[in-house]
């Protein structure tokens, strides 16, 4: 099997044999021997031309500019060879596409696949967190991508059994970078004579994201179990995209609130003072909740909205926070030690019941990770696996 440069550091399992190449005025048509077939304008390929002269081989960057070319640019041949798609342009400059590559990156019927999955929007009915050996996702890949995939699509998880020999900041590692913010790397959830935040009482703590005051909140959050000795302090998860989802079927018009009209949020601290100003849901280009701020001892007085529209924005955030405590959408289940409850902070909301210190003691460890480390790392796990397909295939067919 002929083997081509793509312009990155993937491999590209090629499903079924590249056919035939059918040119049209502006894109051209593959078809596949499976039946498949894909749609690539002229512009976009040349865009993409993988050859020496356009990619640095070692880096696999562009070095290729975009305005060197005409937008109208229209190659003077097109052939399949090999299973392979060459193309030369005006100028005599010659492309290879790997099959493979192409069918990877086909956009015409549908976006090109992305091993992220989609959102699954839970409630009560779930029943508990997906949930994980500890152990074993520390030191096994095929673990850690179950594990990692199903915090991908539910936005939560728990993990059961982490060694004592790994702290919180091990198992965060293991999707990326931890987040350092002002309570510093790890940072210890225990009832506290002189707290700084009200994590650090006995107090119950109602559903919220922590820090809705920063202009960008962490993407993932780690809370471990050390003990657990206290009476109450039960965990409570509630899914803020399936929130989001209930306020627009029951009240379109305050979903529209809420996805337009900013609420104001601020830390109070003797050593910092974060504010930032954001609607509670977060919309994409598409109208798709990305991120939802919520966090109620965490709101500045607000005065950033227009006078005429303070009534409605109060309105819209109680119908919103009274849901996040509805039953009908908290799994709500008692930590112990080993347990790590991981989760996305920009769409989970978490909470926790009041403890009494009398029966015992009650202290976790937290830390932040980013969603960008839980993408890349579910990318390349899914690319490992790529690669050892490839070499099975190419062992087998030596
Ligand atoms: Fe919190």
């Amino acid at each position: 099997m002929t083997h081509v440069n793509t312009a990155d550091f993937d491999v590209y399992p090629r499903i079924s044999q590249l056919l035939r190449v059918e040119c049209l005025d502006r894109w051209l048509t593959l078809r596949w021997h499976d039946g498949f077939t894909a749609r690539f304008h002229y512009l976009w390929l040349r865009d993409n031309c993988p050859c020496e002269a356009c990619v640095h081989q070692v880096t696999k960057e562009q070095t290729f500019e975009l305005l060197a070319i005409d937008a109208a640019i229209k190659p003077v041949s097109a052939n399949v060879v090999d299973g392979l798609l060459n193309l030369v342009w005006p100028g005599n400059h010659q492309s290879t596409y790997d099959s493979g590559w192409l069918r990877y990156h086909s956009y015409s019927e549908s976006p090109a696949a992305d091993p992220v999955p989609q959102p699954i929007l839970w409630d009560a009915a779930l029943g508990a967190p997906p949930t994980f050996d500890g152990a074993a996702i520390l030191t096994n890949d095929d673990a850690l991508l179950a594990w990692a995939s199903a915090l991908a699509s539910h936005g939560c998880s728990l993990l059961t059994g982490v060694p004592k020999s790994a702290n919180v900041g091990d198992v965060a590692r293991r999707l990326g970078p931890v987040r350092d913010t002002n309570f510093g790397l790890l940072w210890d959830v225990v009832a506290e004579p002189d707290p700084v935040t009200n994590a650090n009482t006995a107090l119950p703590l109602p559903p919220h994201v922590d820090l809705p005051t920063r202009e960008y909140q962490p993407g993932i959050q780690l809370l471990h179990c050390l003990v657990n000795e206290a009476t109450g302090g039960e965990s409570i998860l509630v899914d803020g995209f399936r929130l989001a989802d209930e306020v627009k079927n029951t009240r379109p018009d305050l979903y529209e609130t809420l996805c337009t009209i900013p609420w104001d949020w601020a830390n109070r601290a003797k050593t910092s003072d974060y504010r930032f100003t954001s609607p509670i849901l977060v919309t994409n280009t598409q109208g798709t909740v990305t991120e939802v701020r919520l966090g109620n001892w965490l709101r500045a007085p607000l005065t950033s909205v227009p006078f005429d529209q303070v009534e409605q924005a109060y309105a819209a955030y109680r119908y919103i926070f009274a849901l996040s405590f509805d039953d009908r959408f908290a799994l709500k289940f008692r930590l112990g030690p080993g347990d790590c409850m991981v989760f996305d902070n920009r769409r989970i909301l978490h909470a926790r019941g009041a403890f009494s210190g009398e029966a015992g003691h009650r202290h976790l460890q937290g830390c932040y990770t980013e969603r960008d480390e839980l993408y890349s790392r579910l990318r390349m796990l899914h690319r490992a696996q790529r690669v050892e397909a490839v070499r099975v295939c190419t062992t087998s067919s030596l």
